[in-house]
């Protein structure tokens, strides 16, 4: 009796041991995956009922319960749930009458509580809003404006003046604009603040916002494309629902304050961040801008325990000198995507443990990583269950002809663990792929079909990564025709075509090279000048800082007498690539923007050293 009681024990013990040794974060992964499943099956509810809780519904819920509780601070400014709640039925009233449930309204505004009063007044009407990027000028926002079919602008005071040269233009398409100012001087341009003064604050009947479908869409985010101008991403209530419980899945709760430095009209601080603190009912410290020098007393101020970065802003943060009290703070975890290894650990060191979650996920893409974990240095992680959630692979990719290896059948083949691949993303009922406004052109260049069998489609998501022995799973590039700068999709199209217009330059080859200590690669254009033209620095940078913004502007020219006609123009970039900006390793002409002089200068070693010492304005 006693010695069977003995081996029992013995074998619960060394199950137990096993469990612990064989498989460490066998809990804190059961534990994440009940969540995920728990979530799933409140959105497969909403599919059975055809009817849909949306974000901004669960929001009025809120409103209802938790009145005072403080929802946004902005400027040292509270807005109470109770008062957005107001303030949105003010702004649904005023547009009533003027547009009907299903229109799209477009809103250019930066970070403000009013961005989200219009945004959910809008939603109370059941329009779809579409968010433009506030750094975009001119024909790229003309271009916005076309491709989601918005006939109504709200636009943020501080914005009006950036309209200036396209209002013709919008007033010709008969698009309405609205200004959050109240002395307008731009005929024909509304203010809207006068109107929500008078408006009433009573909800608009529920029937404006009652939603069925899950794959309706809610909102358009603009991603920069594989192919030219900017790309209206359809956000549809399934995919908005999915990123307000991005917080909730790391463990969030009501009493979390977070910290979102980052731009509204960006899936991860509209989606991610506004959504995610309706979902827990949590307060959300909003900032215009983000300033490295302000943050730290920020977060004591407000008492922060969440905050939301991109790899860059840590990465500020860590630049910033040495403060005696910098580990005296309450945060408790951090919510981004983009943090590179040594900034993640240097970030340890300096500001104490603090839980980094990354989320991977493209605004427009149908896959979903975390890393709920925290293992340094992984976007997301994986096991059999989640694999069978979310459908993915990794397959060998060509970096020189840029594109999937296909083998003699055609089809694709997955790599190996450890070895780096494309993600792809199987597009299925399950995880459907809603594609860009405006285009089934640009939603076809997204989509991979015939990859392991015939008539199969993947969402191709452009990114290499790795999966290691423990299934973590590591970012490794991005290839195509985009990188990644200052938190930004550039998209190498947009800006050849831009320099395209320069009246000396004649062909262009645009791409982006690695900068040592920065995140991302930094936009650089290999250039043919026209026969007897020369290449004018001063008047090359002036074009430039008036068409694009900051962070799609070309830091390196590098002038080519011809380009090599031998090989592919894809093989001929992955070569200019790979030889970077360094002028001791190439006899090309080569040309820095510098912001200290407005022009373009020659980029010579000295200039060249103090780059990567990160003495220059990148
Ligand atoms: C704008 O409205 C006017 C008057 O209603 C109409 O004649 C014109 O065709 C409209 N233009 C466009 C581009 O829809
Ligand atoms: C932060 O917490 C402290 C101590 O609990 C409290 O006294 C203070 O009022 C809090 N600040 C805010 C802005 O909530």
């Amino acid at each position: 009796m006693l010695s069977w009681f003995a081996a029992l024990l013995a074998g619960i013990f060394s199950a137990h041991l096993a469990q612990r040794l064989c498989f460490p974060y066998f809990w804190r992964d059961a534990r994440y995956l009940m969540k995920v499943i728990r979530y799933g099956a409140r959105l497969e509810l909403y599919k059975r009922t055809r009817k849909v809780i949306t974000v901004v519904d669960r929001f009025v819920e809120r409103a209802r319960r938790t009145p005072h509780k403080p929802f946004i601070v902005f400027n040292g400014v509270t807005s109470t749930y109770g008062e957005i709640e107001a303030r949105s039925n003010r702004v649904a009233r005023v547009f009533e009458r003027a547009v009907s449930k299903g229109d799209t309204v477009a809103l250019l505004m930066n970070n403000e509580p009013d961005f989200i009063s219009v945004w959910f007044g809008f939603a109370k009407l059941g329009c779809a809003v579409a968010f433009l990027n506030t750094n975009i000028r001119s024909r790229s926002l003309l271009h916005c404006f076309n491709c989601c079919g918005a006939r109504l602008l709200v636009v943020g005071a501080d914005l009006l003046e950036t309209l200036e040269d396209i209002l013709p233009s919008l007033q010709e398409d008969n698009i309405t604009v609205w200004c959050m100012k109240r002395e307008i001087s731009h005929p024909g341009v509304h203010s809207l603040l006068d109107e929500i003064d008078q408006a009433s604050d009573d909800p608009v009947v529920s029937d404006r916002s009652s939603v069925s479908c899950l794959k309706t869409p809610t909102l358009y985010i603009f991603t920069s494309g594989t192919t030219g101008l900017p790309k209206a991403a359809v956000i549809s209530h399934l995919q908005s629902l999915k990123a307000a419980g991005g917080f909730w899945a790391y463990g969030g709760t009501e009493n979390d304050v977070i910290y979102t430095p980052l731009p509204l009209y960006h899936s991860a601080a509209s989606l991610v961040g506004i959504g995610g603190t309706i979902e827990l009912g949590a307060t959300c410290i909003l900032k215009k801008k983000f300033s490295a020098s302000q943050f730290w007393t920020d977060c004591r101020k407000y008492n922060v325990t969440i905050f939301q970065y991109i790899g860059e802003l840590c990465r500020y943060l860590c630049n910033q000198p040495v403060a005696e009290n910098e580990k005296d703070h309450r945060i408790r975890m951090a919510v981004g995507n983009g943090l590179r290894q040594d900034v993640w650990r240097e970030f340890h060191r300096r500001f104490g443990d603090i839980r980094m979650c990354e989320i991977y996920g493209s605004t427009e893409g149908n896959l979903v990583f975390m890393n709920h974990i925290g293992k340094i240095g992984a976007v997301g992680r994986s096991n059999f269950l989640y694999k069978m959630i979310f459908k993915y692979d990794l397959v060998k990719y060509d970096m020189i002809r840029d594109e999937p290896v296909r083998d003699q059948n055609g089809f694709c083949q997955r790599v190996e663990k450890g070895e780096t691949g494309l993600l792809l993303s199987k597009i299925c009922s399950q995880s459907p792929f809603f594609g860009y406004a405006g285009s089934k052109q640009l939603t076809e260049k997204k989509i991979l079909r015939d990859v392991f069998v015939k008539g199969d489609a993947y969402f191709n998501t452009a990114d290499l990564m790795a999966e290691d022995d423990e299934n973590f799973i590591c970012f490794k590039d991005r290839v195509g025709d985009t990188y990644r700068w200052k938190g930004e999709n550039v998209a190498t199209t947009e800006v050849t075509e831009i320099l395209g217009q320069v009246d000396f330059i004649q062909e262009v080859n645009v791409y982006g090279v690695q900068v040592p200590g920065n995140e991302g690669r930094a936009g650089m254009a290999a250039v043919i000048l026209r026969p007897d033209s020369i290449f004018d620095g001063k008047k090359l940078f002036d074009y430039i800082m008036k068409e694009l913004p900051a962070y799609a502007r070309p830091l390196f020219i590098r002038l080519q007498e011809s380009m090599e006609m031998t090989s592919t123009f894809k093989q001929q970039k992955f070569s200019l690539v790979e030889s970077g900006f360094n002028p001791s390793n190439i006899n090309d002409p080569l040309y820095f923007l510098d912001y200290t002089e407005n022009s373009y200068i020659p980029l010579t070693s000295s200039v060249y050293d103090s780059i990567l010492q990160g003495q220059r304005k990148l």
